[in-house]
């Protein structure tokens, strides 16, 4: 049935017009998955707050070019690294250009990620294991990478998670496995390192448009007026991710530590399924011209 009136669409902020432009000032973020999409955004908004960063990819050429963009926008200073976080000494290496660059690491965002949609009948084990290897063993080696310069400067982490292991989302099983680790990983981190100064935290995003996530998982053709279903009215954006990441690292979230925040405009609680449930488990066929799938 047709809603009666039109729903309430939050508006989209920018961080700056809410937080002070040199909270950051004197700070250095490490980020992994910072060269595109979610991350890079995370990165610019701490950059516009006064931070130096590094980038950690694969892609070199997309580091180097999102690092002179983010300099160019920011007026800071950013170092992209090619790494691969499913090799530690390649992390360790990138821990220390950055500390030859900038001196120390205040912030660390665990970004770097996989994904592509697949049933547990398709899913191959090494397809499995590689999410995990880069998802949560990639978490892992990044914190063990960083710890003791995040230690020195009293400093914070955020992993990025998800909201799909929450309920069943078909297709997402390497994923959900996933992304629970890194939940479980931030918890213990805050638990073991906070008496050494050290806040951790997740933010889960959910939906986020025009990112390569989506990309990949958002069936075609999506009607968009499913994300009007969306308690906030709308699908996420970058910078939606981007606001929370200047709040959890700021002072004002110093009694925050070892929480999952989701950051989905309430979609958490209202539970939709990208795809249609439950004829893509039954009839994978009907649904292909959706979606790219490892059947
Ligand atoms: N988009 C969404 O709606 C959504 C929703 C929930 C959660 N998330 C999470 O948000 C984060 C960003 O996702 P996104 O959609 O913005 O995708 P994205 O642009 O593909 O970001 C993933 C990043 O991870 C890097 N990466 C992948 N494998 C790596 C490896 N082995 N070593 C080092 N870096 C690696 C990629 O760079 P290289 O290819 O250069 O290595 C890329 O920059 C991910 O953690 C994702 O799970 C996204």
């Amino acid at each position: 049935m047709a809603p009666t009136a039109a729903a309430y669409v939050q508006p989209i902020a920018d961080s700056t017009s809410v937080f002070k432009e040199d909270i950051f000032k004197g700070k250095v973020l490490f980020c992994t998955g910072g060269g595109s999409g979610i991350c890079r955004g995370m990165t610019e908004a701490m950059m516009r707050h006064g931070a130096n960063a590094t980038i950690v990819g694969r892609k070199l050429d997309r580091l180097q070019q999102t690092a002179k963009e983010l300099s160019e926008a920011t007026g800071r200073e950013c170092l992209p690294v090619q790494a691969d976080v499913r090799q530690p000494a390649t992390l360790e290496e990138a821990v220390a250009k950055t500390i030859e660059k900038f001196g120390r690491i205040d912030f660390v965002i665990c970004g770097a990620a996989g994904n592509f949609l697949a049933p547990i009948s398709g899913v191959s084990e090494n397809a499995f294991k590689t999410v995990i290897e880069i998802d949560t063993i990639g978490t892992y080696s990044t914190i063990k990478a960083t710890i003791a310069h995040v230690r020195a400067s009293k400093g914070a982490y955020i992993h990025v998670s998800a909201t799909l292991h929450y309920n069943g989302t078909p297709y997402q099983v390497h994923v959900s496995a996933a992304k629970a680790g890194v939940d479980a990983l931030s918890a213990v981190l805050a638990v073991e390192e906070g008496p050494h100064g050290v806040r951790s935290n997740v933010i889960a995003p959910g939906p986020i448009a025009n990112t390569e996530g989506m990309d990949r998982l958002s069936p075609k053709n999506v009607d968009k007026d499913k994300f009007n279903a969306y308690p906030v009215g709308r699908q996420g954006d970058v910078k939606d991710i981007a606001n929370a990441t200047v709040f959890l690292f700021s002072p004002a979230a110093s009694y925050i530590t070892g929480q999952v925040l989701p950051v989905d405009g309430g979609s958490e609680h209202t539970r939709y399924q990208l795809l249609p449930y439950p004829q893509s488990v039954l009839d994978p066929k009907s649904v292909a011209h959706l979606i790219k799938a490892r059947m």
